[in-house]
């Protein structure tokens, strides 16, 4: 039997302020007796105006046949602004079964039309002096409620930041609101449920304004600020049901008042400047006399470009303690929380009035032990408070936001204790999705670095890194991400919102900004593997989360990019013109006069035109345009012609030979498939001459290692992943990194930093290796002819010494998890596969007998491919524990030290014997009759415990070359 659960719609449990017109519900399904194959076989949905989905029913569908549980559409009478629905539903599951209905959900439509909105825009009636500071504006106004509330919701949003009170209360806990769009075309409004805030009699709501995105500092070049104008304002409409059925409405109008506060400066790069003597207690309160504050003037800006909060709002989500506070050589004194991270400081303090306290912060100590902050250019991260001098006071940022592990603090009054200071970490809403550890304490430290990339550049847009002065939208680092994105959170939402913005910053003739939203000079556009956000990330959230609706909204703007290319290109289907910021920062070795050849520019830019026609096909396909599919199916032939023509040889040779250059042409699938081995040859080729690290950039990255598993490579991929110097990924995890840096050498090998100009410790880009440890390692794969994991291919590739590895997943069907182990038995797969989801599996095996589930033979007998060495099985919803005998470690450890010709304790016995040197010094601690009863396949150490020997471990391997030379 299945019951419906977890209830969403348009993403989210019980939204309110929905500006979806026809919004999606979704709901997952649990096996009540865990069974297996649990499928939706019908379903039926009820949308009432009521609470009990019983009287007034907007929409009834009746019983559906249909197996879809995720994104169905409400086709009810057209939604009103501010209704409320509620909804629920059952289902009937594979054997005809019905459920009970589920618990009961709702959702509440936002203001949908320009006409809903009474209230007026409103600024301060000053202007603001020219210098650097400019301090925030306080706003009030007072109003009387004559009766009882049954509920009451605001509505607000800003030019610039916000941050709004009720009766002295701060409303909702969301920070950095209305969050960045492109400002002009699009704004964000908030909607707050503020029943409990709102009393009959005397009312007073309060803003606060800051910079933020639309007036403050913004962008690397020049220090521009005033983006989007130069004056503040605020809309606010406050909507008061009474018991008596009367709505009053409450707005922002010429009637409030305004004053400048404490809040002295509050910039977005620089931090904030507080004086605590300046605040004026109860200003939000009703009885708070403000004959001294000075009026308000209403402005005239659009209200038709509002649109509801699409994205998930930016929250305070974790507070993190100082490990240890220090002084530093400069006289500073220092707390280290531990952990590279984007928020801000709460801290506590006491002490004289008019005692001003500093805050700086920084991701890094320099070679002193000081702060290091050249990195953030021309970014302050500063805050300083000015204290009252009553008691203790406490004070956190609201208008900005930094890029820290360390703060240094100078001016603290008495003993900085560690317990003064709290880390709060800010970023978008992302509920985790996926979970990925393995028995190597290095690789979990990548994926943790991974994450923590993330969420420090997960801030209302994605960003290239959340310190420096830039902090910006780029297009090329979100497209390279997107992927490792969405299987750590759940990020459908943040893009999705991310991409209307890049629709809508696009220009007329189709090129993509760089950065979205665009606030660089006009021009700043058209990157190849840049603008090709515009297509890789809808096709990735389509994959993702199933989500066919992405594509339609998308469709033009993605089919405006490639007519873009496409022009460009011009009759010979090459894109060789215009400016590219290629396979960026890429390893080039360290000697200027011998550098290692760049992927050439027009290789990577009639690359990306290719994979982006090819995925305009799949994506008309998937939205049923025929012949738009037919066409970008002919493009993605013509161009494979002409990149083949121009860029590969007879025997594939691809571009100058680099990683990136290989990478791209076979993850695209750019080669005719006979040259496709002989390029992945070369491409091994190229990564042993690497001595087995990656030389790639930002976008031969992403699909390295991908590649590698693809054509037989997979030890490869391992190498390359185990890789402890420069440049590799965790290089930087020995470095002591705890986010993903921008270069690969941000601390060089002999401990100075890189160019200061540009090394970012927080920038997701490489990170988009997690991507493989998730599909490959895990091994969790989506079936594109069935997305958002409704068919699941589950593939794990054991190696790289790995012996344990465990991911999970949260998909819209439920929770998928992967968890798989190798001894010297065999290979062991535990899999949990949600309702309504079905797999495929793929166990290491050369036949069938050698595969079992809870120790059963399986029935029917699966399907062996004995050549690739893999059983498939089809399996349906439920749990599994599979063992397969056809792989062992032994086997798995011998690949590895196969390709790294490296020996020590886990090398398997049969290459030591091998070894003319580790033969000696095996037969110089063992006698004849031990060697004979050393088992061949075992690891030495396995060996030597079974032979009663472990003691010799640690001997014998110091004897041990431990990097023999390659032959
Ligand atoms: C950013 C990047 C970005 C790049 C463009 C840098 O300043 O930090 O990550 O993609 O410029 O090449």
């Amino acid at each position: 039997m299945l019951s419906p659960y977890r209830l969403t719609c348009e993403y989210r449990q019980n939204p309110l302020g929905l500006g979806v017109r026809q919004p999606r519900l979704s709901w997952q399904l649990r096996a009540d007796d865990g069974a297996r194959g649990a499928a939706q076989s019908a379903y039926q949905l009820v949308v009432a105006a009521d609470l009990s989905c019983e009287r007034s029913v907007l929409w009834d569908t009746g019983k559906v046949h249909s197996d879809q549980s995720v994104h169905v559409r409400y086709e009810g009478p057209p939604l009103r602004s501010t209704q409320r629905c509620y909804w629920r539903v059952r289902v009937w599951d594979e054997a005809g079964r019905p459920s009970d209905w589920s618990e009961i959900a709702w959702w509440e439509m936002g203001l949908l039309t320009v006409d809903d909105w009474q209230a007026e825009w409103i600024t301060p009636d000053w202007d603001d002096a020219e210098d650097e500071a400019r301090p925030a504006p306080f706003l009030r106004y007072t109003f009387t409620v004559d009766g009882e509330v049954r509920a009451a919701r605001l509505y607000a949003t800003s030019l610039g930041l916000y941050e709004l009170y009720l009766n002295g209360q701060r409303v909702g806990d969301a920070v950095l609101t209305p969050g960045w769009t492109s400002y002009r075309k699009r704004l964000q409004y908030q909607t707050y449920d503020v029943t409990e805030l709102v009393r009959a009699g005397a009312n007073a709501i309060g803003a606060i304004l800051g910079d933020g995105w639309y007036r403050g500092h913004l962008g690397f070049s020049g220090r521009r600020r005033n983006h989007y104008g130069d004056r503040l304002a605020l809309l606010a409409q406050l909507h008061v049901d009474l018991a008596d059925g009367r709505r009053l409405i409450v707005t922002s109008n010429a009637g409030w008042r305004a004053s400048l506060g404490p809040l002295r400066m509050a910039e977005l790069y620089h931090g904030e400047t507080y004086d605590a003597r300046l605040e004026q207690d109860g200003w939000a309160t009703p009885d708070f006399d403000d004959r001294d504050w000075r009026a308000v003037r209403s402005l005239n800006q659009p209200k038709d470009i509002l649109v509801a909060q699409e994205g998930p709002l930016v929250r305070q989500q974790d507070c993190l303690a100082p490990v240890c506070v220090f002084a530093a050589p400069n006289g500073e004194v220092i707390a280290d929380f531990g952990q590279n991270m984007v928020g801000w400081v709460r801290f506590k303090v006491r002490g004289p009035a008019g005692t001003t306290v500093t805050l700086r912060h920084a991701e890094v100590l320099d070679a002193e032990g000081n702060l290091y902050v050249a990195n953030l250019r021309a970014a302050k991260q500063t805050v300083q408070y000015t204290l009252r001098g009553d008691g203790e006071e406490v004070y956190e940022p609201r208008f900005t936001f930094m890029g820290f592990r360390y703060v240094g603090v100078r001016g603290w009054p008495g003993e900085l204790r560690p317990e003064d200071l709290t880390g709060v970490v800010v970023h978008s809403d992302m509920p985790p999705a996926g979970e990925f550890a393995c028995d190597n304490p290095l690789i979990n430290q990548l994926q943790h670095n991974i994450v923590w990339g993330q969420k420090g550049n997960f801030v209302d847009v994605p960003t290239d890194c959340p310190q420096r002065d830039e902090r910006l939208g780029w297009t090329g680092d979100a497209q390279v991400f997107i992927r490792t994105a969405c299987l750590n959170r759940h990020v459908a939402l943040f893009f999705a919102k991310w991409l209307r913005d890049l629709a809508a910053d696009q220009y007329p003739d189709g090129r993509v900004p760089f950065v979205v939203p665009d606030i660089l000079s006009h021009g700043s556009a058209a990157s190849a593997g840049w603008g090709d956000a515009a297509v890789i990330c809808p096709w990735t959230l389509y994959l993702c989360y199933g989500d066919t609706e992405i594509l339609a909204e998308q469709y033009e703007s993605m089919a405006r990019w490639v007519d873009f290319v496409c022009r460009q290109a011009g009759e010979r289907f090459l894109w060789t013109s215009g400016f590219h910021f290629g396979d960026w920062l890429d390893y080039r070795g360290p000697n200027p006069l011998l550098p290692a050849p760049a992927t050439n520019t027009e290789l990577i830019a009639t690359a990306f035109f290719a994979h982006c026609a090819d995925l305009m096909y799949r994506t008309a396909r998937a939205l049923g345009k025929t012949d738009d599919a037919q066409a970008y199916a002919a493009l993605y032939e013509r161009v494979k012609a002409a990149f083949n023509a121009e860029f590969v040889s007879p025997r594939g040779r691809v571009g100058p030979g680099t990683q990136t250059a290989y990478v791209l042409a076979l993850h695209f699938d750019l080669l005719p498939e006979r040259l496709r081995p002989l390029a992945a040859q070369r491409l091994a080729e190229a990564v042993r001459d690497a001595d087995y690290h990656p030389t790639t950039g930002f976008l031969g990255t992403p699909y390295l290692c991908h590649v590698l598993s693809r054509f037989g490579y997979t030890d490869l991929a391992y190498e390359l992943l185990n890789q402890e110097g420069y440049p590799s990924w965790l290089y930087p995890v020995k470095r002591g990194a705890t986010t993903i840096w921008e270069r690969w050498d941000g601390i060089k090998p002999d401990g100075g930093f890189q160019d200061p100009g540009m090394n970012s410790f927080n920038h997701y880009a490489f990170g988009a290796i997690g991507d493989w440890l998730y599909r490959v390692v895990a091994g969790i794969e989506i079936d594109p002819e069935a997305p958002g994991y409704r068919h699941v291919i589950i593939r794990p590739q054991p190696g790289g010494g790995l012996s344990r590895v465990q991911a999970a997943l949260e998909s819209p069907y439920g929770r998928l998890s992967v968890a798989w182990a190798l001894d010297e038995e065999g290979f062991r797969l535990r899999l949990s596969i949600p309702p309504n989801a079905r797999a495929t599996v793929y166990l290491p095996a050369s036949k069938a007998a050698q595969v079992t589930e809870t120790g059963r033979p399986l029935r029917p007998a699966p399907l062996v491919r004995p050549k690739r060495g893999v059983a498939v099985v089809e399996v349906g919803s439920g749990d599994y524990d599979f063992h397969s005998t056809g792989l062992t470690l032994g086997q798995v450890m011998a690949r590895v030290r196969h390709v790294a010709g490296r020996l020590d304790r886990g090398s398997v016995v049969r290459d030591l014997l091998a070894n003319p040197a580790a033969r000696a010094v095996l037969l110089r601690h063992l006698s004849e009759a031990e060697l004979s009863r050393l088992s061949l396949d075992s690891s030495l150490e396995a060996a030597l415990q079974r032979i009663g020997r472990a003691e010799l471990i640690q001997t014998i391997e110091s004897e041990l070359l431990t990097r023999s030379p390659r032959a």
